[in-house]
C-alpha cells in the first residue's frame, strides 16, 4: 500500500519534471506548422484562422497587428552579458488589397509586447514618431516592407532592412535571393501573396546578423541578402519577446504567416512544407485569371485536377466575359467606372448622417466636403459636387476611373464614388489634421517644425511626381496650393483634390505665367505652383498679400530679391526656432522653389528631377540658372 503510494508519487512528481522540462524547453526551441494550438498571443487585428494560417493584417486601412510567442527568451546566460546566439525560418506572404500593396511585416524581438501609442503604416505598429530610433527601445526587428517611405530613407517599395530601435534601417537590400546556379541574385516580389521562407540567423561570436530569404519551393540560398556584424549585447541582454508585427495604411495588403521555427543556440528545425497551410484565395480579385489560388502542396495528381479544372473554368469565364461585354457595350456608362467602388445613396447619406451641418468640413473647389463613418472605425470624406451640364458629369465620371487607380501615400486616396440626379459623390479617406493652409497662415494650429516642413515638402513632391507619373499616362493636378494639401496625424502631406477634369487654378499667386494666355493646365504649370506651394511653406505666408509693402506684395518677387541680396535665410517663417533650421535644408528648397516657379517654362524642372534635388542624390543647376528668363 504505501509502496503503491509512494511509486505514484514519484511518477506523479517525474511527470510533472518532465511536463516542466519539456515547457522550458519550448521556451528556447519550437516549430510551429500553422498556428492552431500554438503558444501565440495576438494584438490587433491578428487572428488565427481555422486552417492554422496567422493573419497580422487583413485589407482594411490602418490596421496594426502583432503575435508573439507566449514565453520570453532568456537571449543571454545567466551571469554573463554576452548575448545569445539564434535562429529562426518562417513562411510570409503578403497578398495587396485592392490599389498598391502596404505597408510590410517585421520579424521582430521586443523586451515587451506592449506598443500602445504605435502607428500604423511606416512605422508598422511598432514605434512612433516620438520614439522612432531611441536606442531605449530596444527592439530588434527584420523589415519587409512594401512601401517606399522617402523621409525614412526607404530604397524602394520591395526591400528588406534590419532595424534597430527604429524603422530606419541599419541595413537594406531590395528584395532578393542569390541562386547558385546561375551565381546572380534573382528579385522576388514581396507583395505578390505567394509564400516566401526567410531566414535569420545570428551568431553571437563572430556578431554576424544574417537573413536569408527565398520562394518556397527553392532551397535556402547559401549566400544570405543581407549580412551585418552587430553586438547585439547591450540590445538582447535579457528575456526578449519573438514575434511579428504588421501594419496598413492608406494602401493595404493581407499579412500572413504560415509556419515558424525557432531556437537559441543551434539550427532552427527545418519547417516542413508539405504541413502548412493553404492561403486562401483573395476575397474579390480584380482579374480573376491572374490569382490563381496559392497552394502550398505540391501533388501532382491534385496539380493534374487544379489544369483541368483551370481550363474549364478559363472557358466559362470567357463566356462570362463575353456576355459581360455585350452587355457593358449596351451600357456604355457603367464601362467607364471600371475601377471604382460604388457606393449606394444610402450608405453614403447615412454615414454622413444625412449630410448634416455638424458634419461639414467646408466647401473647397466647387464642392462641399462631408465627414462620414462607413462603420465605427472607417471614417470617410464624402465631397458632394452639383454638376450644372451633362457635359461635366460625363467628364468628372470618365475621370474617376482613372483616379481611382491611384494609390500613393502623398495624396489623398479616392475610395469611391456615387452618382445621383445632377449630383457626384467622390468618397475619400478621411485625413485628420485638415489642411496645411490652416496651419501656415492662421495661428490656431501649433506652428510647424522645420523638419516636419521639410518632411511635407518631400512628400508632396513625391505624390505630384506618382500623378505626373513618368511612363505611365500622366494626371495633371491642375490645382496646386496650400488649401489643397491635407496633413495626416504623423503631419505627412497628402496631395487633395487632384484630376477632376484638367481645370485652371485660379488661386491668386499660383498661376503661371502662359496659364493666363493659354488657359490649359500642363505638368509644367503644376510645377509653377509646386514651387509657389514650397516657397510658402519656408516663410509661412501666402504668395500675394495686398496688404505689404509694394516690394514684398509678391512671394516669388520678394524671394528673388533676397537671392539677389544674399538674405534668403532671413526670409523664412520667423515662427520657426533659428536653431532647429538647418541652412543647407532651407536654402535646398528655397532655391528649388524659385527655380521651379521661374516664369520661363523650359527652365522649369521635371518633379522627378525635384524629387532627386530634394532627396540631395542630384545637384541643383548653377545659381545663374535661377535667373533664366526673369
Ligand atoms: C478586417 O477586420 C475588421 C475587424 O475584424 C473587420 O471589421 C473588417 O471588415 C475587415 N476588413 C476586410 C476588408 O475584410
Ligand atoms: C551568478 O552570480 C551570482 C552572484 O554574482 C552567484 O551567486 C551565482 O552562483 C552565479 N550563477 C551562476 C550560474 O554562475
Ligand atoms: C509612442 O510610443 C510610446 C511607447 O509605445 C508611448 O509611451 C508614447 O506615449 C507614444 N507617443 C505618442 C506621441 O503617441
Ligand atoms: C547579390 O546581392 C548582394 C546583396 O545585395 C550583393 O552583396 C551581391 O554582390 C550580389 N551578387 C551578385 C552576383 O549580384
Ligand atoms: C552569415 O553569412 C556569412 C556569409 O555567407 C557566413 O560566413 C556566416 O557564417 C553566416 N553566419 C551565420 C550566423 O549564419
Ligand atoms: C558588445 O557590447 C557590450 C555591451 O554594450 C560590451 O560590453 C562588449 O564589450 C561589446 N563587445 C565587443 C566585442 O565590442
Ligand atoms: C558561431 O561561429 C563560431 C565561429 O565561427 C562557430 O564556432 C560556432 O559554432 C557558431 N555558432 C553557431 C551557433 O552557429
Amino acid at each position: 500500500m504505501t509502496i503503491t503510494s509512494k511509486s505514484i508519487a514519484l511518477t506523479i512528481i517525474f511527470l510533472l519534471l518532465s511536463v516542466s522540462c519539456a515547457s522550458s524547453q519550448q521556451e528556447t526551441k519550437f516549430l510551429n506548422h500553422g498556428f492552431l494550438g500554438a503558444n501565440l498571443l495576438k494584438f490587433g487585428s491578428s487572428i488565427v484562422h481555422p486552417s492554422g494560417l496567422l493573419e497580422l493584417t487583413n485589407t482594411s486601412m490602418r490596421q496594426i497587428g502583432q503575435a508573439f510567442h507566449g514565453f520570453p527568451i532568456p537571449f543571454s546566460k545567466p551571469n554573463s552579458s554576452n548575448s545569445i546566439s539564434f535562429s529562426t525560418s518562417f513562411v510570409f506572404a503578403i497578398t495587396p488589397g485592392p490599389g498598391a500593396p502596404g505597408h510590410g511585416l517585421a520579424f521582430v524581438i521586443s523586451p515587451s509586447m506592449d506598443f500602445t501609442g504605435a502607428l500604423p503604416s511606416n512605422y508598422l505598429g511598432l514605434f512612433n514618431t516620438s520614439n522612432n530610433g531611441n536606442s531605449l527601445n530596444r527592439i530588434l526587428a527584420v523589415e519587409f516592407d512594401t512601401v517606399q517611405a522617402v523621409e525614412l530613407s526607404d530604397i524602394d517599395d520591395n526591400h528588406v532592412g534590419i532595424d534597430l530601435n527604429g524603422v530606419v534601417s541599419v541595413e537594406y537590400a531590395s528584395a532578393a535571393y542569390f541562386d547558385h546556379r546561375d551565381a546572380k541574385n534573382i528579385s522576388l516580389r514581396l507583395a505578390s501573396g505567394d509564400p516566401i521562407r526567410v531566414w535569420i540567423e545570428y551568431n553571437a561570436t563572430e556578431m554576424m546578423l544574417n537573413v536569408t530569404l527565398a520562394p518556397l519551393e527553392r532551397p535556402k540560398p547559401n549566400v544570405p541578402l543581407l549580412s551585418r556584424k552587430m553586438n547585439l549585447s547591450g540590445v538582447l541582454s535579457e528575456e526578449h519577446y519573438i514575434g511579428f508585427a504588421a501594419a496598413t495604411g492608406t494602401v493595404t495588403s493581407t499579412h500572413l504567416v504560415l509556419g515558424w521555427s525557432f531556437s537559441i543556440e543551434g539550427k532552427a528545425t527545418e519547417i516542413d512544407l508539405t504541413k502548412l497551410p493553404s492561403i486562401p484565395k483573395p476575397p474579390s480579385p480584380p482579374s480573376p485569371s491572374s490569382t490563381p489560388p496559392v497552394s502550398v502542396k505540391k501533388d501532382s495528381n491534385n496539380t493534374k485536377l487544379i489544369i483541368i479544372f483551370a481550363a474549364s473554368a478559363t472557358g466559362v469565364i470567357i463566356m462570362i466575359l463575353a456576355l459581360l461585354g455585350f452587355w457593358l457595350f449596351r451600357r456604355k456608362q457603367v464601362f467607364f467606372t471600371g475601377g471604382a467602388r460604388k457606393f449606394s445613396h444610402q450608405m453614403i447619406s447615412s454615414a454622413t448622417g444625412g449630410f448634416d451641418n455638424s458634419r461639414l468640413l467646408g466647401e473647397r473647389n466647387s464642392g462641399s466636403f462631408y465627414k462620414g463613418n462607413l462603420t465605427p472605425t472607417e471614417i470617410i470624406a464624402v465631397k458632394k459636387i452639383a454638376c450644372t451640364t451633362r457635359q461635366q458629369k460625363t467628364t468628372l465620371i470618365a475621370e474617376i476611373a482613372s483616379i481611382s487607380r491611384l494609390r500613393q501615400r502623398n495624396l489623398v486616396n479616392l475610395l469611391g464614388y456615387c452618382s445621383k440626379g445632377n449630383e457626384i459623390y467622390l468618397v475619400y479617406e478621411y485625413v485628420p489634421n485638415g489642411s496645411l493652409d490652416r496651419f501656415l497662415f492662421s495661428n490656431d494650429r501649433p506652428v510647424l517644425t522645420w523638419s516636419d516642413r521639410f518632411c511635407i515638402i518631400k512628400g508632396l513632391a513625391a505624390g505630384l511626381q506618382y500623378l505626373h507619373g513618368e511612363g505611365q499616362r500622366p494626371l495633371i493636378h491642375g490645382n496646386v496650393k496650400a488649401s489643397n494639401v491635407l496633413l495626416d496625424e504623423e503631419l505627412h502631406a497628402r496631395l487633395g483634390d487632384y484630376g477632376q477634369g484638367i481645370r485652371h487654378s485660379s488661386a491668386s499667386g499660383y498661376v503661371a505665367p502662359e496659364l493666363v494666355e493659354t488657359v490649359k493646365a500642363t505638368r509644367d504649370t503644376d510645377v509653377f505652383g509646386f514651387g509657389v506651394l514650397i516657397m510658402e511653406i519656408v516663410c509661412g505666408r501666402k504668395a500675394i498679400e495686398p496688404t505689404k509693402p509694394p516690394e514684398e506684395i509678391s512671394l516669388v518677387n520678394w524671394m528673388l530679391q533676397g537671392f539677389k541680396k544674399g538674405d534668403l535665410l532671413q526670409r523664412c517663417d520667423t515662427r520657426m526656432h533659428r536653431d532647429e533650421l538647418v541652412a543647407r535644408e532651407v536654402l535646398l528648397v528655397m532655391k528649388t522653389g524659385l527655380l521651379c516657379a521661374n516664369r520661363s517654362q523650359e527652365a522649369r524642372p521635371m518633379m522627378k528631377q525635384v524629387v532627386r534635388y530634394l532627396d540631395g542624390t542630384e545637384r541643383l543647376p548653377h545659381d545663374d540658372y535661377l535667373f533664366y528668363g526673369v
